[in-house]
């Protein structure tokens, strides 16, 4: 797996800060052109009046995970039970120049930040005020890159990948966090695929 430097849009970082190799050869942040956004990402306050909040719902066939809502454990977002009211609440920001969207947890300045050791398993992971800067060493981040249509989360990072979808990892706790899976692996452990779906918060 390739690290990359930071070298595009911070908002679409799929970065690290290891040492940067002279060449970005990464699939993913290949396609991205979009134009470099200010940095460090703008501090925000409490969300604005009328602000509109939403929940995450699972579906996927498997039993043991569909029809639950996603859900803030310390830093990971898990699944969290059938009950919408302890759902973590959402909103979202456009961010104008990809389009796509910042998904803020409805506190403060805290993003969701697909977070991993490489590209292949990415964890939803809560993150106040992320910078490309801010990217521990060897690892993967991206954010402000979902999108938003018929109310069913996806991405564009710019990635022509063809095989990538949401999964539900059962953790040792039993538990299971949500992320983005590659579709190709290795991997240690299963993931299973999963829908994620925007519903207005009661
Ligand atoms: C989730 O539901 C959508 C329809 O809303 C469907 O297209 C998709 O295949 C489902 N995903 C899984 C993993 O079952
Ligand atoms: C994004 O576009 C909307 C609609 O044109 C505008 O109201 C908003 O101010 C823009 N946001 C930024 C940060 O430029
Ligand atoms: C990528 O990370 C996963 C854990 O998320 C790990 O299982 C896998 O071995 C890693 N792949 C490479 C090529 O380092």
């Amino acid at each position: 797996m390739r690290f990359s430097n930071i070298a595009t849009a911070a908002a679409l970082s799929l970065v690290s800060a290891s040492p940067a190799p002279a060449v970005d050869t990464s699939p993913i942040r290949a396609e991205i052109s979009y134009e470099q956004p200010p940095e460090p990402w703008t501090v925000m306050g409490p969300p604005a009046a009328g602000t509109e909040f939403f929940n995450l719902k699972v579906n996927s066939s498997d039993a043991a995970v569909t029809n639950q809502w996603v859900s803030l454990k310390g830093k990971n977002y898990v699944l969290g039970g059938t009950t919408q009211s302890a759902a973590a609440k959402f909103f979202a920001i456009k961010y104008n120049e990809t389009g796509t969207y910042s998904l803020l947890n409805s506190d403060d300045t805290r993003q969701v930040v697909l977070q991993g050791a490489n590209t292949t398993l990415l964890y939803f992971t809560d993150v106040t005020s992320p910078t490309g800067g801010s990217i521990p060493a060897g690892q993967a981040w991206e954010w402000s890159i979902f999108t938003t249509d018929a109310n069913k989360l996806w991405l564009n990072d710019g990635s022509t990948a063809q095989l990538r979808t949401w999964a539900a990892m059962k953790q040792t706790d039993n538990s299971y966090r949500v992320a983005l899976f590659d579709g190709v692996g290795p991997i240690g452990g299963t993931p299973v695929p999963i829908g994620i779906s925007i519903v207005k918060t009661t």
